[in-house]
C-alpha cells in the first residue's frame, strides 16, 4: 500500500491533500475527501466576502448550513463543527486553509483563534480536525498559537526562500506550489518539476516533511512527486471537477471539456492568477498587460498602483460564475485541467489515482534497473 511520512503525521490512509480553494467554498468537498482517505481542506476566506462578493459568501454559509446573519466566527464554528458531524464515523481527518497575508490578518486572526476555541470546546474533534493550514503571507510568528493548541502546522510556499522562512518559523509540512496551479500564482514563477526537488533538497529532514503542489492530478503525477522526494502532493484543480465538489457545473465542466493549453495567467485580486483560457479571459489576459504588466514582468504591484477596472471585471466575472453565464464567467484552474477528462466521484477519484500510483511505483523497478 502507498504511505508516506504525511500519512503517518497526521493519520490518513493516502499522502494526498485535497487543496483549499477560498474564497470558494469547499464544505462538501472537504468531507467527501477526508472519508476518501486523503486530508480534507476547508476553505476559510469565504466567510468574509459578504460584503464584498456576496453571491461568494452566500454560497459559502448555505453549503455549510451557517446562517447568512452570523457572525464570522459563528460561521466557522458551524461549519467545523458540520465537518466534524460528518467525518467522524468515517475517520475522516480535515483542516483548514487560512490566508495570512497583510491586508487580511485581523480576519485571519479570527479563523485561527475561532479553529482553537472550537477545538477545545470539544475536545474530541481534535482526533479529526488536525490540520491548520496558512497561505498568502509570512509564515514567522504563527507557531506557538497553531502548534501550541495541538495543531499540524502547513504552510504553502511558490519559492526555495519561501520554503527558508517556514523552515525558520517552525512549519511541519511545507507545500511548494508551481506555477502550473490554479488560481493566485507566484510574481516570479517556478514550475514544480524545478521547484519541489529544489525544496526537497533544502529544507525536507526529519522534522520537516514537503509534499507538491501544482499539476498533481493522478497517479502518475503523485507517483512522481514521491520519487521526487516528496511526503505527499496537493492536488485543487483535479478535486474541483468531481461530482461532490461544491464549484458551479460550468466550472467542473469548464475543466473537464478545456483540452489542449487550457489556461492562461493574468490579473488576480492579490496578483497573477491562473484562469481557464476563454474569450473572457484572454480579453482580462490583454487588459492586464496594459494596466497590470508586472503579472508578466514580475515585478509585483498593488491596489495603489493599478487600475482598479481589473478588478472590478473580475469581481464582475466571477459573480457571472457563480450565475452560470459562461460568456461572462473567470475560471480559476490549473494547468491539470487539460489533463482531466471526467467529473467522477471522490471516493473513485481517490481509489484510481493511488491505485495507478502504486502500479507504477511497483512497475519502475522492474522496468528500469537492471
Ligand atoms: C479555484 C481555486 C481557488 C484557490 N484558492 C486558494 C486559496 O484560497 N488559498 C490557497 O492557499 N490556495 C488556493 N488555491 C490553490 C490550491 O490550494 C492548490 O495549491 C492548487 O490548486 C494546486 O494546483 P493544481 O490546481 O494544479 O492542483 C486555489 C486553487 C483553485 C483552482
Amino acid at each position: 500500500m502507498i504511505k508516506s511520512r504525511l500519512c503517518d503525521l497526521v493519520g490518513i490512509k493516502y499522502p494526498i491533500i485535497q487543496a483549499g480553494m477560498g474564497p470558494f467554498s469547499n464544505n462538501n468537498l472537504c468531507v467527501a475527501a477526508a472519508n476518501a482517505g486523503v486530508l480534507g481542506l476547508l476553505s476559510t476566506s469565504g466567510v468574509w466576502s459578504k460584503d464584498t462578493q456576496p453571491w461568494v459568501y452566500n454560497d459559502f454559509v448555505r453549503t455549510g448550513e451557517a446562517d447568512p446573519e452570523d457572525d464570522m466566527a459563528t460561521v466557522l464554528e458551524k461549519v467545523l463543527k458540520r465537518t466534524y458531524r460528518l467525518v467522524k464515523d468515517k475517520g475522516g481527518i480535515f483542516g483548514i486553509n487560512v490566508m495570512v497575508s497583510a491586508e487580511v490578518l485581523p480576519n485571519s486572526q479570527v479563523m485561527i483563534d475561532t479553529a482553537i476555541r472550537v477545538c477545545e470546546e470539544n475536545p474530541d474533534m481534535k482526533n479529526n480536525f488536525k490540520v491548520i493550514f496558512t497561505s498568502a503571507g509570512d509564515p514567522v510568528g504563527w507557531k506557538d498559537k497553531i502548534k501550541g493548541a495541538g495543531f499540524t502546522w502547513m504552510h504553502v510556499v511558490p519559492s526555495v526562500r519561501g520554503a527558508l522562512r517556514c523552515k525558520k518559523a517552525g512549519v511541519d509540512v511545507i507545500v511548494a506550489s508551481g506555477h502550473e496551479g490554479g488560481f493566485h500564482t507566484s510574481w516570479e514563477p517556478v514550475h514544480s518539476m524545478i521547484l519541489l526537488p529544489a525544496v526537497v533538497e533544502t529544507v525536507s529532514d526529519s522534522e520537516t516533511l514537503v509534499c507538491g503542489a501544482g499539476g498533481f492530478c493522478d497517479g502518475k503525477t503523485l507517483a512522481a512527486a514521491l520519487v521526487m522526494g516528496a511526503d505527499g502532493a496537493q492536488m485543487g484543480t483535479r478535486f474541483l471537477a468531481t461530482q461532490e465538489s461544491d464549484f458551479h457545473q460550468i466550472w467542473k465542466e469548464g475543466v473537464v471539456d478545456a483540452g489542449d493549453r487550457a489556461t492562461l495567467v493574468a490579473r488576480g485580486f492579490v496578483g497573477p492568477a491562473r484562469w481557464l483560457k476563454t474569450p473572457r479571459s484572454q480579453e482580462h489576459a490583454k487588459n492586464t498587460l496594459q494596466k497590470s504588466p508586472g503579472v508578466f514582468l514580475g515585478t509585483p504591484d498593488d491596489y495603489t498602483t493599478i487600475d482598479m477596472s481589473l478588478i472590478e471585471f473580475e469581481v464582475a466575472s466571477i459573480k457571472a460564475a457563480f450565475e452560470g453565464n459562461k460568456e461572462k464567467a473567470l475560471l480559476a484552474a490549473g494547468e491539470a485541467a487539460q489533463r482531466i477528462k471526467d467529473m467522477p466521484k471522490v471516493n473513485d477519484l481517490v481509489q484510481e489515482i493511488v491505485r495507478e500510483a502504486e502500479a507504477i511505483l511497483r512497475d519502475v523497478p522492474k522496468k528500469l534497473l537492471a
